[in-house]
């Protein structure tokens, strides 16, 4: 696992759209996987920048998003596949039809789970993951307690998760739906490259599990310390309880730019 501390937001948006970018020069036909919430937006931002520079297509991509709440109407604004449209995906060249999504409204949800873990698959991975975490260390909407070896499937979130996202839906944790579809912690595994972006100190207690603590279904994201290739994205707030950070800090600041992803 690698983990930046960065200066900022300014810093999150350009790391996370080089690693990006770099996909994309080498296999521009890459299935990216894209996550809602406020902490990818720097580097979608940042994207959306660099495609109108031309300096990044994204013609020949595929993406997957990670949850979906269960049974927001289809034009609701909150409805996670609107959101990554009006958040990236109409801002940037990606054919619509091949941002995906799993189906809060679908009639028969297990089918749909498993229709879209297939179709994951059957794209061939997802190359590069962008994940949140919660404060309660869930990634996608896995929460303490979920299956570490969880397929795609519906879950309830917790009273912390819908505090956490009331700001969305007019300050209300009531109109947060209870329930959401979410990718399960062992399809996450499967992405080739996972990037976690944490900031602020709230997320300080599940950083410092997702990073030094013991692998738990209680911090879900712990999972990632069994993976190949993470990187942890994070601003000064958020690594504030990380043992280790003056090695991070130097071990990044060491590490030839050719190295960087
Ligand atoms: C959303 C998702 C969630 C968020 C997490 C952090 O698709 O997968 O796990 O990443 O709740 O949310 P923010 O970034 O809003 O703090």
């Amino acid at each position: 696992m690698e983990v930046i501390i960065t200066s900022g937001p300014d810093e999150i948006a350009t790391i996370g759209a080089d690693a990006f970018c770099h996909l994309l020069d080498r296999k521009p036909e890459a299935v990216l996987g894209l996550a809602t919430g406020s902490s990818p937006l720097t580097i979608y931002d940042e994207l959306v920048r660099r495609h109108e520079a031309g300096a990044v297509s994204f013609a020949g991509a595929t993406a997957f998003t990670l949850d979906e709440y269960v049974g927001l109407p289809a034009d609701h604004p909150q409805r996670y596949r609107n959101v990554i449209a009006s958040e990236l995906t109409d801002r940037i060249d990606i054919h619509p039809g091949r941002v995906h999504g799993p189906d809060g409204l679908a009639e028969d949800i297990a089918a749909a789970c498993a229709a879209y873990d297939a179709a994951i698959v059957q794209a061939g991975g997802v190359d590069l993951q962008i994940l949140g975490i919660g404060t309660d260390g869930h990634i996608a909407f896995n929460e303490p307690g979920s299956s570490l070896a969880s397929r795609t499937r519906i879950k309830t979130l917790t009273a912390q998760t819908r505090v956490d996202n009331a700001r969305f839906f007019g300050g209300d944790p009531e109109a947060v739906p209870q329930h959401c579809l979410t990718q399960g912690l062992a399809t996450i595994m499967e992405a080739r490259h996972l990037l976690l972006v944490a900031t602020g100190r709230a997320k300080s207690e599940a950083i410092h599990h997702l990073v030094e603590g013991a692998v738990s279904a209680m911090w879900p994201a712990t999972i990632l310390q069994h993976h190949p290739k993470v990187t942890v994205l994070i601003d000064a707030a958020a690594a504030s309880r990380l043992a280790l950070s003056d090695y991070y800090r130097e071990t990044y600041a060491s590490k030839p730019a050719w190295q960087r992803f």
